[in-house]
């Protein structure tokens, strides 16, 4: 794989410093101090990706969700690393200024840390990641370290884990009690002092996202989490209502893409039935000579009738 397989020669770079600045892991850590919140959202394709780095968005996140959203699984466990980094290749086709993260897939960082080291290089070496995400809290924090040292850059993930989904029973929200409220915040000292740059909180009582949020110094990235998160994420699917699944609580849409799409579907399907598509201003034609010519060749070729 080369770098020009996962690179887009026609559009050049956002710079730090320059009027749409790049954004890098150390805009995302200066977010902390801001009284602004962040916006962050998912992508998996080339064009939804240049939508949302041209909106402004500071960090794209190609999350494992791809794997409900986008390839239809029932869950994120079956989605695999060849699938995460040909998705996270046609983001970086388009992503010019966001951070761009990849999630690291269910089983790609569980067997040892040399594996999930070589995995995670993989999405900076072959995809153009500049960070990656991984579900887990204590129990991460050597895998953090790791790829530290190895200068990978991480972004943790606590509370709600789809990965966790069986462990868990279910997708349900987690730090409800006070055991488990103070094993979150544990968590997140522990995945902050591992040397992780932001951390995101999924399906957890917004207190405790609060409290989580003033006792770190790294940002943390709500999703389900309450509004007092540095910043936000949300799957971009969900947001324009093109994920088939009811919304969770915590979803807000912003758009109607699914009734956009099918009415424009179900206009074309009409169109061509009823011979409106394509008209006359959408058809090529020959020039003018050319067309006195095959016209009269055709005028000569007129099939054999059918017995
Ligand atoms: O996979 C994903 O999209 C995620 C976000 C919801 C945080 O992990």
């Amino acid at each position: 794989m080369s770098i020009t397989n996962f690179r887009a020669g026609d559009r050049p770079a956002a710079q730090p410093g320059s009027g749409s600045a790049k954004v890098t892991v150390q805009t995302i850590l200066d977010k902390k101090n801001s009284p602004t919140p962040f916006a962050c959202l998912t992508a998996y394709d080339y064009s939804t990706a240049r939508l949302v780095d041209e909106s402004g968005v500071d960090l794209i996140l190609v999350g494992d969700s791809l794997g409900m959203v986008v390839l239809g699984y029932d869950s994120t466990l079956p989605v695999t690393m060849d699938e995460m980094l040909h998705h996270t290749r046609a983001v970086r086709r388009a992503v010019r200024r966001a951070l761009l993260v990849a999630d690291m897939p269910f089983g790609s960082y569980h067997a040892s840390i040399p594996e999930a080291v070589s995995n995670a290089a993989r999405f900076l070496k072959e995809a153009g990641a500049e960070a990656v995400k991984i579900e887990g809290g204590a129990n991460r924090v050597d895998l953090v370290r790791a790829l530290g040292d190895a200068e990978i850059l991480v972004v943790g993930h606590i509370g709600l884990t789809p990965q966790s989904l069986h462990k868990m029973g279910g997708y349900r929200v987690q730090g409800k009690t006070l055991a488990a409220f103070d094993a979150l915040v544990a968590d997140a000292k522990a995945l902050e002092a591992a040397g992780c740059f932001a951390i995101v909180l999924e399906g957890v009582p917004s207190a405790l996202a609060a409290s989580i949020t003033s006792q770190i110094s790294i940002p943390t990235i709500g999703i389900g989490a309450g509004p007092h998160c540095d910043g936000q994420v949300m799957v971009f699917h969900d947001l324009v209502n093109l994920s088939f699944s009811p919304p969770a609580k915590f979803v807000r849409r912003y758009a109607d893409a699914a009734s956009l799409f099918r009415e424009a579907i179900t206009h074309y399907c009409e169109d061509v039935a009823q011979h409106n598509f394509p008209s006359d201003a959408e058809s090529y034609h020959l020039p003018a000579g050319t067309a006195v010519l095959i016209d009269q060749r055709a005028a000569k070729m007129t099939l054999p009738k059918k017995a």
